[in-house]
């Protein structure tokens, strides 16, 4: 009995202490290593996988189609990716140029994409398949010296104890009333354990859904306990950086910030997003077509210039680019990224150096593209327009020379002073994609 007090007593301290630590959270050495890490990756492959592949019709179509969730549980039975091949994947992601991949461990419908041991609606346990491909991938990531990082729904139609419901999937027929949200948070907390104790170390863990409890500003209709679960995380991997696509300013226990599909700063995705800059490192993810999850219909390709246009823009600001694809429940990627990807690919071996390693130069965003810096060195991207004199912030720096990245060629220093200079481009051959100066101070 007393050693059932002073357990209980303990056990109320820890919870505490824990929660204590996250609103006065100093990152760890290794966590802020892994920021470092981040800001000079620049290019992530972020992953729409799951169950719902199978249908075609992206990650919210037991939502979006009002199934009963007794008919979607017959889903995963079909859900055989006979043709998965984690290195095929892996190699993909670097041929492209990334160095990381975030994949979600758990979708909205909250089947677990690893061989959960505190629920049965998984992979493992529910498919035909019964591997685990988290294994898998982490295994091949390893290898093949890409970090992994698990995209991981806070939001979950399927599990009993996610109640009260939050503002969707109110129609899904079947959905249990009368749980108890603290046990779907312990649940939530059991399986992010899992997830950081046995696919050895991960990148981060990319939370969403959160809007789903919102009720005003940052107020939730219930506690999502973040400073918990946060505290959890780093406490079983220190390294581990948490973002959290709640669309509002981080909260503490956060270590990098996300802007869904728009450049930071930019709120046009997400229920009343309203997030302003923060001081952490950034990430902008967007999609190849208009779809994350596997998408039939969906054949608005966006174009490798494009792409490569937004991945530029989002080095000019200081943020990472996720680049999602989703793909088929076979286990292959569509034939349509995986050429888009390659291309870019294509790209980025030769032009790397000046995204890689780099950072935006703030406030330097223009009308005809963005600037990356490095060292001494300042990169200008121009994307468009028929400019071909440019006036360049040197922060009381002397411009040492001025060449195309291309080939060396020399680019004109018109007049410098202690603010500015003015370079001139003359008889240049435009790129295509992106017009790269060199700047050296
Ligand atoms: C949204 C969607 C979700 C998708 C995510 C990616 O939050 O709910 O389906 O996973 O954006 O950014």
């Amino acid at each position: 009995m007393k050693k059932t007090i002073l357990s209980t007593f303990l056990l109320v301290l820890c919870t505490h202490a824990l929660v204590f630590s996250q609103s006065d959270y100093k990152p760890a050495p290794e966590n802020i290593e892994a920021r470092q890490w981040f800001q000079d990756a620049k290019f992530g492959l972020f992953i729409h996988w799951g169950v719902y592949s199978v249908l075609g019709d992206g990650e919210w179509i037991l939502n979006q189609r009002k199934i009963p969730l007794k008919s979607y549980e017959k889903l995963p039975e079909a859900f055989n990716p006979t043709q998965f091949d984690a290195a095929e994947w892996v190699s993909l992601a670097k041929a492209t140029g990334m160095k990381y991949i975030t994949i979600t461990s758990k979708h909205h419908d909250g089947f677990a994409m690893w061989d959960s041991k505190v629920s049965d609606w998984d992979i493992v346990d529910r498919t035909p398949y019964k591997k685990d491909v988290l294994k898998m991938l982490s295994a091949e990531c390893k290898k093949q010296g890409i970090k992994l990082f698990f995209y991981h729904s806070h939001l979950d139609w399927h599990q009993p104890d996610y109640y009260p419901f939050g503002a969707t999937g109110k129609e899904i027929a079947g959905r249990k009333t009368g749980g108890n949200f603290n046990k779907y948070l312990d649940y939530m907390d059991a399986q992010l354990t899992e997830l950081l104790t046995n696919y050895g170390d991960i990148g981060g863990i990319w939370f969403d859904g959160w809007w789903d409890q919102k009720s005003k500003g940052t107020a939730t209709n219930i506690d999502w306990r973040l400073s918990k679960t946060y505290s959890l995380i780093h406490k079983l991997q220190p390294g581990c950086m948490i973002g959290n696509n709640h669309h509002v300013e981080p909260f503490p226990g956060e270590d990098f910030q996300m802007f869904e599909k728009d450049l930071p700063g930019g709120n046009s995705a997400g229920f009343n997003a309203d997030s302003k800059i923060g001081a952490l490192p950034l990430e902008t993810c967007e999609t190849m077509n208009n779809s994350w999850g596997f998408n039939i219909t969906d054949n608005k390709y966006k174009s490798t210039k494009d792409l490569i246009h937004y991945m530029v823009k989002a080095a000019g600001y200081n943020a990472n680019f996720l680049l999602n694809v989703g793909p088929m429940s076979n286990g292959k990627i569509q034939p349509e990224f995986q050429q888009t990807l390659r291309e870019m690919g294509e790209w980025t071996k030769v032009n790397g150096e000046t995204i890689y390693g780099t950072r935006g130069v703030p406030g330097a965003a223009r009308e005809w593209g963005v600037m990356t810096t490095k060292g001494d060195k300042v990169y200008l991207h121009i994307l468009k327009g028929e400019d071909a004199t440019f006036i360049i912030p040197n922060y009381g720096k002397k411009l040492k020379s001025a060449v195309l990245f291309k080939d060396k060629s020399k680019v004109k220093i018109v007049t410098e002073d202690k603010e500015m200079a003015v370079i001139q481009l003359s008889n240049y051959n435009k790129e295509e994609i992106d017009t790269i100066v060199e700047l050296q101070f």
